[in-house]
């Protein structure tokens, strides 16, 4: 897949490929999210501290050159409202998201989601998949909510979040079918 623009700009939202100068900001939001976020997202399971974050710099700035993943905030009004990255997989993309405290209920993952899943149809993905557990039903309703079918169940990797059961939802989308050719 070609490689995506580094920012999208909406009227609600913008997302933004991550820098090293929003550390601290990322450090600060994921901390105040703890409580909404720890429990279903391993990462963000024991706190999350500056090293946590310029870990984080250093693997993403990587992922995006070698086209492993590009990974972006979620921008509201200048300030980090969540994130939200698409992984490169064999023949398509998968994408993970997570919002702050106080952004959830408004549509701001669906929509990203929506723009990411174009974006990646438009690059060539050959399909969009996203991972939830079972349990993790607002996560599971994004890709309901857009159309994407419930392919499979998988086990998840231990160690996984405390919220979570171990098991995966995959589901899937394709791109549209290109209109037929003139005869
Ligand atoms: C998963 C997660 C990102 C979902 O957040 P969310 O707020 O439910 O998702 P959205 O931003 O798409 O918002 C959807 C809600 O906004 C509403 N909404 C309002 N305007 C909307 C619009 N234009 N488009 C879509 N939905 C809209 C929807 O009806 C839905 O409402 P509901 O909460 O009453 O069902 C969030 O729960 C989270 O961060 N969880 C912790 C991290 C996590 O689990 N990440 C995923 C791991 S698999």
């Amino acid at each position: 897949m070609e490689i995506p623009a580094e920012t999208f700009a909406r009227d609600e939202f913008e997302l933004a490929r991550w820098r090293p100068a929003d550390a601290p900001e990322l450090v600060a939001t994921v901390t105040g999210s703890l409580e909404h976020i720890g429990t279903w997202l391993i990462w963000a399971t024991g706190g999350y501290s500056a090293a946590d974050a310029a870990e984080f710099f250093r693997l993403t700035g990587k992922r995006w050159e070698s086209g492993e993943a590009w990974e972006y905030a979620i921008r509201v009004a200048g300030s980090i409202a969540g994130g939200i990255g698409v992984l490169a997989r064999d023949g398509g993309v998968e994408i993970g998201y997570w919002l702050a405290d106080g952004f959830t209920g408004r549509g701001l993952i669906t929509r990203a989601v929506e723009l990411l899943t174009a974006e990646a149809f438009r690059l060539g993905a050959g399909y969009v998949e996203i991972k939830n557990d079972e349990r993790n039903v607002r996560s599971g309703a994004v890709p309901a909510r857009l159309g994407f079918t419930k392919v499979a169940e998988a086990p998840m990797e231990p160690p996984w979040a405390p919220s979570c059961a171990g098991t995966y939802h995959v589901w899937r989308l394709t791109p549209p079918c290109s209109a037929p050719a003139a005869p």
